[in-house]
């Protein structure tokens, strides 16, 4: 069978796992202070937290920008639920704007026209998604935002290695919070690194980084220079209300050892978009398609077809497992039920009815590639 999406796991990877295990730590250990420093530099920020999922990251990162019930926050319809949920988990109001149908990524002129359609202060902050591993450009985003003093939480799940070019021609990787305030990625394991579990936090503003570190273990420090007071040895002080959000220690160590062969994956994974997009320029049955990109991290390989539920049940019966991503946030039940609704945003929606993720992972061979395109040509051309 051939998936979406799939870890890849090392002899290395291994060894540096069970090598973690038969330490003295499970649970925050050295491990955690090294991937965060190997993360931190891969990505080019000054600060790295990591934690238990992208999920527990974009909670953190709304409590630490402290989002609450009076916050309304912006985000895409095409995307992970959690980069909207991590709002509702502080009680704040989550509005959509359309996406651009060219690049699947949140458009930024509609979300300057949301803003511009209330006064200065009505919208507290910014979630733009480097949907499928496309880099969102994070200057122009920045300029906006200040405009409306909204902060820019950048949920780059996606994007671990892409980046877009500034204006001054200069390569900005995704997560490296030149632009953003804050940054979050996932290791779940169609990621380009895996963890099990897994997800991180990076910034270069030291303020929002002490209180990520309290956040993620309850809200508690044993920092002496933070402390009321100091009973002894055995003394901290929880100091506000926080989460369990700690990731192992071996957890941390395969981190640690997936990063080192995160260029290769990411290089891996441009040639296998090259091949679709090659093999699918001249298919007219292929609306649109990932493309090739500069700076694209390429976690997924889009098309989009008219006949798509037809496309992904034939090449189920061929063993071969794409998926759809996603379902617009704003149609998900729970968003219906705050009053969203079907029709709210056009390109989401249409974009929604046509588009298959093809399999897109650094271990997937040329031989299962070719597999995958011919069934879709047959399909498509048949
Ligand atoms: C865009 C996006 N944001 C957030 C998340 C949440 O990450 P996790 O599954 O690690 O909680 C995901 C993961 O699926 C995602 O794709």
């Amino acid at each position: 069978m051939i998936p979406y999406g799939r870890q890849h796991i090392t002899a290395e990877d291994i060894d540096a796992v069970v090598k973690a295990l038969k330490s003295d730590f499970l649970t925050q250990g050295p491990e955690i202070a090294i991937f965060e420093k190997a993360f931190a530099e891969y990505i080019g920020c000054k600060y790295a937290v990591v934690v238990s999922n992208g999920t527990a990251a974009l909670h953190l990162c709304t409590m630490a920008l402290d989002v609450n019930k009076n916050s309304r926050v912006i985000t895409s319809p095409i995307t992970f639920a959690a980069s909207a949920n991590c709002v509702r988990y502080c009680d704040g109001e989550v509005h959509f704007a359309d996406i651009d149908p060219k690049t699947y990524l949140l458009d930024i002129n509609k979300v300057r026209a949301l803003l511009e359609k209330h006064p200065k202060g009505y919208f507290q902050g910014i979630i733009p998604v480097d949907f499928a591993g496309k880099a969102v450009n994070l200057e122009e985003y920045r300029k906006l935002a200040d405009e409306f003093a909204c902060w820019i939480i950048e949920d780059a799940c996606h994007a671990p290695g892409g980046y877009f070019i500034d204006s001054k021609g200069t390569k900005q990787h995704c997560g490296n919070s030149q632009f953003a305030d804050l940054a979050i990625f996932s290791f779940h394991p169609v990621k380009h690194i895996a963890c099990g579990e897994g997800g991180m936090i990076t910034t270069n503003d030291e303020k929002l980084y002490n209180k990520l570190i309290k956040l993620r273990t309850h809200g508690i420090t044993k920092d002496l220079n933070l402390m009321h007071k100091n009973d002894g040895g055995w003394y901290y002080e929880m100091q506000e209300l926080g989460f369990n959000y700690r990731i192992t220690d071996f957890q941390a160590a395969l981190g640690t050892s997936q990063l080192k062969k995160a260029d290769a994956s990411l290089a891996r994974r441009k040639e296998i978009a090259i091949i679709y997009t090659e093999s699918f320029e001249n298919n007219h049955h292929i609306k649109g398609q990932s493309g090739i990109v500069e700076g694209h991290a390429y976690h997924l390989y889009i098309i989009e077809v008219e006949k798509r539920k037809e496309l992904y049940d034939f090449l189920k019966s061929k063993n071969i497992f794409c998926q759809v991503h996603y379902i617009p946030v704003h149609t998900l039940p729970y968003y219906q039920s705050l009053g969203w609704k079907q029709g709210d945003f056009m390109h989401a929606e249409n974009y929604y009815n046509a588009c298959l993720s093809l399999p897109m992972f650094p271990t997937l061979t040329n031989d299962e590639q070719n597999f995958v395109i011919e069934n879709i040509n047959s399909f498509l051309n048949g």
